[in-house]
């Protein structure tokens, strides 16, 4: 069986020195490449070359180019950052990206040689009106459109509820490895066999033993958390030690 991932999104959070520490903390563990830091962008550097993957937390909808205050993917790459999350709820929302836009960065990010970290994922307002599996229906095929079949590899999809992001709150087991078979069914359908599907919204260490028995899952995007090395520590022992 495939090796689940975790990848911990550290959003806007941390100062220089608290990057330190954290660095420190984190450093002296072996992630067997399992484990992805996606830090601000800015702090990107200070994360290489060790024995974890690096993340951007986003790319630029261009190639290059007058875009003030933009970063590209082909700039991430020439840096020996790996990955890259694309369609994060909070850039959707704050930042209005549309389906479109998560298209055209998840092309850019394939064609670039950047691994990319597909962010879907339902309101609460869609999960009451039944309307989830529609959503992430529809995100999917959206985003994929277009793309080459020889990425498949390079393509990872986050199943985040924005309920569940930030809020303690967390779908059942039962629900999540539903809405997982769902993705890799639509995937299936429309190009790759096999897509490995997250799952994020709340993971924590006092969750990850329970989410853990959950069989179709890939691994898991963990943000709150993530920001404390302790916490994210206890979270990855569970899952790579498994
Ligand atoms: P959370 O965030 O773990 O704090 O819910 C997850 C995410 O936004 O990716």
């Amino acid at each position: 069986m495939e090796k689940k991932i975790v990848v911990g999104n550290m959003k806007m959070n941390l100062e220089a020195m608290e990057i330190e520490d954290y660095l420190m903390e984190i450093n002296i563990m072996d992630y067997n490449k399992q484990v992805v830091f996606c830090p601000s962008s800015l702090y990107l550097p200070y994360f290489i070359g060790r024995n974890y993957e690096v993340g951007s937390q986003n790319i630029a909808p261009y190639e290059e180019g007058a875009y003030t205050g933009e970063i590209s993917a082909a700039q991430l790459v020439s840096m020996g950052i790996g990955c890259t999350l694309i369609g994060h709820s909070e850039r959707r929302e704050h930042f209005k990206e549309t389906d479109e836009v998560v298209r055209k960065k998840t092309e850019i990010a394939l064609k670039s040689n950047l691994k990319v970290i597909l962010c879907i994922g339902e309101t609460e307002d869609e999960r009451d009106d039944d309307k989830t599996y529609k959503v992430l229906q529809r995100q999917i095929t959206t985003a994929l459109k277009g793309i080459a079949e020889e990425y498949h590899n390079k393509l990872i999809i986050a199943y985040e509820p924005i309920w569940a992001i930030g809020t303690g709150r967390t779908p059942t087991n039962i629900e999540i490895e539903d809405a997982i078979s769902f993705i890799k069914t639509i995937v299936e359908e429309l190009w790759f066999k096999d897509m490995k599907v997250i799952y994020g919204g709340s993971v924590s260490d006092e969750n990850i033993i329970i989410l853990e028995q959950i069989e179709n899952i890939g691994g898991y995007l963990v943000g709150g958390a993530s920001i404390d090395p302790v916490r994210f520590k206890k979270i990855i022992e569970v899952v790579v030690n498994q």
